[in-house]
């Protein structure tokens, strides 16, 4: 099947890389118009230009740049069918009173602060089309946290439940939210949970996965696919696991 997002705009944020990259790409590849949403603005260039779609630069945690990016998709292609929050950060492993409260800030910022500026902006539309999907990529951190990565954890509780607050309060207007949680994947973020990258501390992170695998970028995109697609039409509020078992 290449056309279960046939004629959808999408705008997917943290879009030139990792996860979000994936989603991009299967998305893409099912027939939605996709704008690539990023900080880094060369890479979702990149992006854009090798699915046919569109590129912005922007810093999720900012409202201007909400602002902007909203008005440019809405003028250009009339409706936003799709939103996808990837984009996310964290800070490194270390004891939770030991991280900066400038980093602690921006952590929030962007992880969670951003998620509600997306609702600012995109909401409306959806409101007055009666009819959207949203996605958060939120983490199995958010479910069954790991010590030394404190906030970031919180963080992604945080989007997990505001996917549920969101979800209830948007059913009536024909809009769905739903979330999932990767867990560790084959990012470029992945060495910042690592703390360092060594064949030790991959052992130690593979151990918890029962499949046996780090996720990965393609296994996000199927599962982007589904919860945004018309199939998943009954789906809203939930937060799923895409995680080799790791929560279990
Ligand atoms: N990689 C993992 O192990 C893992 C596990 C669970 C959840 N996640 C979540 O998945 C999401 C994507 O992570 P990833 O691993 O693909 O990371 P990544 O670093 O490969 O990609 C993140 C993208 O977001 C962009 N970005 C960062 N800050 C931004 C901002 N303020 N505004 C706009 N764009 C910004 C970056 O430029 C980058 O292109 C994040 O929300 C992350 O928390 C990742």
């Amino acid at each position: 099947m290449t056309d279960r997002l046939k004629d959808k705009v999408a705008l997917v944020t943290g879009g030139a890389s990792g996860f979000g990259l994936g989603i991009v790409r299967a998305f893409a590849a099912q027939g939605a118009y996709v704008v690539v949403a990023d900080l880094d603005g060369g890479g979702a260039e990149d992006a854009a230009r090798e699915i046919g779609g569109d590129a912005m630069r922007m810093d999720v945690s900012k409202d201007a740049d909400w602002r902007d990016v909203a008005t440019r998709v809405l003028d250009d292609r009339g409706r936003i069918d799709v939103l996808v929050n990837n984009a996310g950060i964290t800070h490194l492993p270390q004891p939770m009173e030991e991280v900066e409260e400038a980093e602690f800030d921006r952590v929030l910022a962007v992880n969670a602060k951003s998620v509600y500026l997306s609702a600012r902006h995109v909401v409306p539309a959806m409101k007055r089309a009666g009819a959207g999907a949203i996605l958060n990529v939120a983490s199995t951190a958010g479910v069954s946290p790991r010590p030394r990565l404190n906030w970031y954890n919180a963080s992604k509780g945080w989007m997990i439940t505001a996917t549920k607050a969101m979800a209830v309060e948007l059913a009536p207007h024909g809009v769905r939210v739903n979330a999932i949680n990767p867990v560790a994947g084959e990012t470029p973020l992945l060495k910042s949970f690592m703390g360092e990258d060594t064949p030790e501390v991959r052992a130690k992170f593979l151990s918890t996965i029962p499949l046996g695998r780090f996720s990965t970028p393609e296994d996000m995109g199927h599962a982007a696919v589904f919860l945004c697609s018309d199939e998943a039409s009954m789906v809203t509020g939930v937060a799923m696991e895409v995680d080799g078992g790791r929560c279990i």
